[in-house]
């Protein structure tokens, strides 16, 4: 049965991203330019944010005036407020000093977007999307698409080929950070994505240097757009 992530679970996933990003700097690159290219606008949604709310709002070009996050796990919430991890605290400061309203949801995306009157200028997903399958996925699109606006635009960042362990793969579906059972393929995610009605704008790849250490094959990224008429 599912269940919600302990803080202590945030704390150390927050902590591995930021030295992976150390340690994979053209990765990282690879994707945090991608969101600060196609992230735009002043209202934006983070859906499935986990404790890298901040961390990802650090690489947009553009700052939103309102910037959302909605996450299943309120432990990240939790863990990013009250944390004195020094990065943490710059992001927050970084909020203040530009004048960043943010907004922290913890609900499942499914329950929120079929009923917030919110709209979004940019949606984003980082490790999220991929995560669905099927009808769920579907269900998923057809929120996103409700609340993203006209020519808005929604961003997918997804990875492709893991080498978990068993462990690790366990905790992240007991966490919902991760669904056990079937997935899409990365071609099968933009067919999907189509699908749902939004008009794919551009689409990159990477391999990754080390798959081993870093735990993946590949990254995916993709921006969309929601237009008038489609
Ligand atoms: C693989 S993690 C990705 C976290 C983060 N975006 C990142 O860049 O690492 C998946 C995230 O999606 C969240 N999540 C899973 N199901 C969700 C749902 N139905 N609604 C909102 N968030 C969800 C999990 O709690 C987790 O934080």
């Amino acid at each position: 049965m599912a269940g919600t992530a302990p803080i202590e679970y945030q704390r150390d996933y927050f902590e591995s991203t930021l030295s992976k990003a150390r340690a994979f700097p053209r990765e990282y690159d690879f994707y945090r330019s991608f969101l600060g290219l196609y992230v735009q606008g002043d209202s934006v949604l983070n859906v499935g944010c986990g404790p890298l709310f901040y961390e990802d709002l650090m690489h947009f070009n553009q700052l939103p005036r309102h910037y959302v996050g909605v996450d299943i796990n309120s432990t990240a919430f939790e863990y990013m407020n009250e944390t004195e991890h020094p990065r943490l605290e710059e992001c927050r400061n970084y909020v203040k000093a530009n004048n960043i309203r943010t907004e922290s949801v913890d609900e499942s995306i499914f329950d929120w977007a079929a009923n917030t009157d919110q709209r979004f200028d940019s949606i984003f997903g980082v490790g999220v999307f991929a995560t669905f399958y099927g009808e769920k996925f579907e269900q998923l699109m057809k929120v996103l698409w409700r609340v993203l606006k006209e020519g808005g635009h929604l961003v997918n960042v997804s990875w492709d080929g893991d080498y978990y362990t068993e462990k690790i793969a366990k905790e992240k579906v007991d966490y919902q950070f991760g669904q056990g059972g079937p997935g899409y393929t990365p071609d099968e995610v933009v067919q999907q994505i189509e699908k749902g009605g939004f008009r794919l704008r551009e689409r990159r790849i990477i391999m990754t240097d080390d798959p081993k250490s870093y735990r993946w094959d590949s990254i995916h990224i993709s921006a969309y757009r929601k237009e008038w008429g489609s």
